[in-house]
């Protein structure tokens, strides 16, 4: 364990729930910050929904089920995130968002030697540390989606982190909620996204071009390769909106083709076509996805 008990995530989307479910059931104190009553309902029914589905699967008895519960708290004001020893941000993959966020908590975050961290995958670290007051103590965690069943996370240091943040965070991961780090230099999609995302954004240039339907490219590599899904149901996943966002990044900072988003995948994203959040994606979930 590590000096880290009172954590805040700030975003309670599909990566915030789940990062805020791990750290509650890693015993930590655990306050989620969202922008309005709306999205804080969202945000809790999702943890509180995979918190059943956990006991009822017997990863976690009631009780402990019941203990992570109290140990989360919810807020629509970001100035609660004060007295915290670590903050995640986990909003959308929109560079002025999560700048924003950054200025907003180096205002308000009291506790000199506290963390901001950020889950972003692809926004380099960097940026968001100049938007900040205390750029040592900017890092990046990111973790891999769903965060309950992946154990990967990507530690990222920009230029100016210092290695106390850097082992803190690292011990954090690891001691704390059991995860398996790996380092990554602070560049646009760091290591699993620099080398996942280029094949996500194939299999849809694949699909687009009438190349193979969608069933056939993921049952290729499902049964071809031993992945757990395709590429293209896992972008459902991801959501297309944050697999567009990630893709934009990475090409911003590379200029390098197979980074560009397609067609196909701007036209979905216009369309609110998201993948599994939004019930639509390349397939279809239904409403209750
Ligand atoms: N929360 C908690 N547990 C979940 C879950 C969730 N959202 N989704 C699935 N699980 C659990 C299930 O309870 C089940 O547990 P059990 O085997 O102990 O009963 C186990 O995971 C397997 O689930 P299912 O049987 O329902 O379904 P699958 O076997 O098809 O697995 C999957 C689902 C875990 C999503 C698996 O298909 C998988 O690992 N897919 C790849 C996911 C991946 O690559 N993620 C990385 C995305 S990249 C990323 O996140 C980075 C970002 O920057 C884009």
């Amino acid at each position: 364990m590590t000096d880290i008990e009172k954590v805040a995530v700030v975003g309670g989307g599909l990566m915030g729930a789940g990062i805020a479910e791990v750290c509650a059931r890693a015993g930590l104190d655990v306050l989620v910050a969202e922008v309005g009553t709306d999205a804080l309902d969202r945000a809790r029914a999702r943890i509180s929904g995979s918190l059943e589905r956990a006991v009822a699967k017997a990863k976690l008895t009631a009780e402990e089920g019941a203990d992570a519960e109290t140990r989360l708290s919810y807020t629509a004001d970001i100035g609660d995130c004060a007295d915290r020893d670590l903050v995640i941000e986990a909003v959308a993959e929109d560079e002025a968002v999560k700048t924003d966020v950054f200025a907003r908590l180096d205002k308000v975050v009291a506790r000199p030697d506290a963390i901001l961290a950020s889950n972003t995958s692809s926004i380099p670290i960097m940026k968001l540390a100049m938007a900040t007051g205390r750029a040592g103590q900017v890092v990046g965690i990111h973790f891999f989606n769903p965060v309950p069943v992946l154990p990967l996370v990507e530690l990222v240091p920009s230029l100016l982190t210092s290695n106390e943040t850097t082992e803190r965070a690292a011990d954090f991961a690891t001691g704390t909620l059991g995860k398996t780090v790996v380092h990554a230099r602070d560049r646009a999609g760091f290591v699993v996204n620099a080398l996942l995302v280029p094949y996500l954004l194939s299999a849809i240039r694949m699909l687009e071009s009438g190349f193979a339907a969608a069933e056939d490219i993921d049952a290729g590599m499902v049964h071809g390769c031993a992945h757990p899904m395709g590429p293209l149901r896992l972008a459902d996943l991801i959501g297309l909106d944050t697999t567009r966002a990630i893709a934009d990044s990475m090409y911003a900072e590379f200029k390098e083709p197979l980074y560009a988003p397609p067609p196909l995948l701007l036209r979905m994203v216009d369309a609110g076509l998201y993948g599994k959040k939004s019930g639509r994606g390349f397939y279809d979930y239904g409403k209750d996805a």
